[in-house]
């Protein structure tokens, strides 16, 4: 089964099995399947946010389970094969706040947790309540309450134990009111811009969705993964010494450090727009690779190792790969 249009990153793949999973009971069956076939199970969500092998041993399971739920006033569960986006439009539809920030992140529900997605100041962690899952190793569904998901930057208890959970479902508590902070300084601007100081969930969410479609490629016809590094972490001392050197860098407080906007450093060494072959870095944002078709994934890997050694030569900042590898 070609895996070539279910990866955002468009690299072609082929799986030996491919399930696609509608239900928690097919979930069961398929892995009863794979047991007994002493087949390697893979979970495959929204493919936005993975490297993936040109072949694949074991299944694939393609999870797809719909439906969501609103328990009272904001509480919602809605299950991991709905898609992201399309999750928060309907969540503007129903009048709530607390995701509209999150617009057009690509990918289904269920792997949000999995990276904790965020966007302009906000995070899943911040409104998830609890996530379901199947747990493979001890074959049972468990639920994790906020805490018990180990939430960090881009990270998880889901992302530090590769190929153990299958997460099937997410809780969130949303609101009534609007809870939208807009502390993220391109958002607030734009919003400023359009006069709004008080803006209602939907002129967030409508913002977040022009700001994006302005610098990130729709993988729909440029195949890429989002952010390609995640924004380093360096120490304050280490922040000073750039700082002196090139006083126009772009960082933010993170824990004892400085957070440091990766898409600018990678920038500034002069790689935004580069173009090799198939794979390239993209002309409005930096911190996002391409493949325009055809290429193989060791491509884009080493144009990667190169911008990594090149910030490395430079700032002296180590970049971290954003995207999983697929299968882990
Ligand atoms: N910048 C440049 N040149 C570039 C790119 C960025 O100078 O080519 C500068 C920008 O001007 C800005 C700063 O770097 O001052 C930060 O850029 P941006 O606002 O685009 O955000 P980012 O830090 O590059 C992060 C997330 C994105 C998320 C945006 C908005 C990570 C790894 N990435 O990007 O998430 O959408 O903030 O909140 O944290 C993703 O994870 O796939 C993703 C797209």
């Amino acid at each position: 089964h070609s895996l070539q249009q279910l990866n955002t990153l468009g690299f072609s793949s082929v799986a030996q099995y491919f399930i696609q999973i509608d239900s928690e009971a097919d979930l069961l069956e398929a892995v009863a399947f794979a047991k007994a076939e002493n087949l390697k199970i893979h979970v495959l969500s929204g493919g936005s946010n993975i490297l993936i092998a040109p072949r694949i041993e074991g299944v694939v399971l393609f999870i797809n389970i719909r439906g969501i739920e609103l328990h009272n006033d904001a509480l919602v569960t809605v299950n991991a094969g709905e898609n992201w986006h399309d999750f928060v439009g309907w969540s503007i539809d129903q009048g709530l706040s607390g995701i509209e920030s999150m617009a057009l992140i690509p990918g289904k529900v269920g792997a949000a947790p999995v990276q904790n997605i965020g966007a302009y100041g906000t995070e899943l962690c911040d409104v998830a309540v609890c996530v379901r899952a199947f747990d493979l190793q001890h074959e049972r569904f468990v639920r994790f309450d906020n805490l018990a998901c180990e939430f960090a930057y881009r990270d998880s208890l889901f992302k530090r134990t590769p190929g153990r959970y299958v997460i099937t479902q997410v809780t969130l508590q949303l609101a009534r009111e609007s809870i939208s902070v807009c502390r993220y300084k391109a958002l607030s601007d734009a919003l400023a811009q359009q006069g709004e100081l008080s803006p209602s969930p939907k002129q967030v969410f409508e913002t977040v969705i022009a700001l994006r479609q302005q610098k990130l490629p729709d993988p729909a016809v440029l195949g890429n993964a989002g952010s390609f590094f995640k924004n380093p972490v360096v120490s304050q001392a280490h922040y000073e010494t750039l700082h002196k050197q090139y006083p126009k860098i772009v960082a933010f407080p993170s824990g004892n450090g400085m957070k440091l906007a990766a898409g600018w450093l990678i920038d500034q060494a002069g790689w935004k727009g580069y173009q090799e072959g198939c794979v390239g870095v993209h002309q409005q944002q930096a911190l996002v690779l391409t493949h325009t078709g055809g290429g193989e994934i060791d491509m884009l890997l080493q144009l990667a190792e190169r911008i990594r050694e090149s910030i490395s030569k430079t700032y002296g900042v180590s970049l971290e790969i954003e995207p999983q590898r697929f299968p882990l």
